[in-house]
């Protein structure tokens, strides 16, 4: 086919949803097929490649269930979680950064009381967490509820073992001045699931599955927009090639360690532990 009749496929198709009433649908569905067609003819896609992605995503979606979004996970390791992110950043260069959700909120968290642990057993450093919440004009977000889940020592979330323990998540409530306090594990680096066909694309590109260390956020509170966000602990070798591309420089935090003895609560500690301090920034919804 010459370039003209190339064209001319790509015209047809776009044309064919000139009567789509929804006009934002008739947008995506006509850029779409232009940047697929412009894809296929920058590569100049053979019918063995063309066969091999489809059996591809024939895989992704077959590895797809309820507790394993392969999709996700795919548009997380091409980067296109993270553009969206970016394109529905907030306006104010103050609020807090977002990045990648990851599959393992779960909803239904623990409700753990300022100061208590989230860690529920898991394994690893005790690590104390302090914060605060406000908004983009400084004031502080009362009642902020706050979400937080993460990876034990081995590097594994709660939902991958065996069973339904829950261990490394907990839901907070800000106090009346926005601050937030409570006790959960240094969280480990580690690999995304890669048994599947995402993991298959990592190793046959000669990526890394590795996440540097970190602890997710989600804080809503009426008349704010949700954040989704982590913070990554500062030194970690991953920071550089994170599978996801999460890694946001603002959001690289110390987790500096502490001998054994009292903590700032007061609490006994036997062996090391770490501290870390976020203060969140929230725009107006
Ligand atoms: C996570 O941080 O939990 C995560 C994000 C994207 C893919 C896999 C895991
Ligand atoms: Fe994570």
């Amino acid at each position: 086919m010459d370039e003209q009749r190339e064209q001319a496929v790509t015209d047809e198709v776009v044309a064919s949803f000139a009567d789509t009433e929804d006009e934002r649908l008739k947008e995506i569905v006509g850029s779409l097929t232009r940047h697929l067609h412009a894809f296929a003819q920058e590569v100049r896609l053979t019918q063995e490649e063309w066969a091999a992605g489809i059996g591809f995503l024939t895989r992704v979606g077959h590895m797809t269930d309820d507790r394993r979004q392969e999709f996700i996970l795919l548009s997380d390791v091409l980067g296109l979680s993270m553009l969206t992110v970016g394109i529905n950043a907030p306006d104010s260069p103050e609020a807090t950064p977002s990045t990648v959700f990851g599959p393992y909120f779960v909803e239904g968290a623990p409700e753990v009381e300022l100061g208590g642990d989230i860690a529920f057993g898991a394994k690893g450093n005790p690590c104390w967490v302090t914060g605060s919440v406000h908004g983009v004009d400084g004031s502080p977000v009362a009642g902020a509820h706050i979400e937080v889940w993460e990876a034990d020592e081995d590097g594994f979330y709660d939902v991958q073992y065996e069973g339904d323990r829950t261990a490394g998540r907990g839901r907070l409530t800000a106090d009346d001045e926005g601050r937030y306090r409570f006790w959960s594990v240094l969280p480990s680096a580690y690999g995304i699931p890669d048994d599947g066909p995402v993991g298959d694309l990592l190793a046959a590109t000669s990526r890394s599955p590795m996440r540097p260390s970190h602890l997710h956020f989600k804080v809503d509170a009426p008349g704010y927009r949700t954040l989704i966000t982590h913070i990554f602990v500062s030194g970690d070798p991953y920071l550089g090639s994170d599978a996801v591309f999460g890694v946001k420089d603002s959001l690289i935090t110390d987790f500096p360690e502490h001998p054994a003895g009292a903590a700032p609560d007061g609490r006994a500690i036997d062996g090391p532990w770490n501290s870390v301090n976020f203060d969140i920034v929230l725009e107006k919804a």
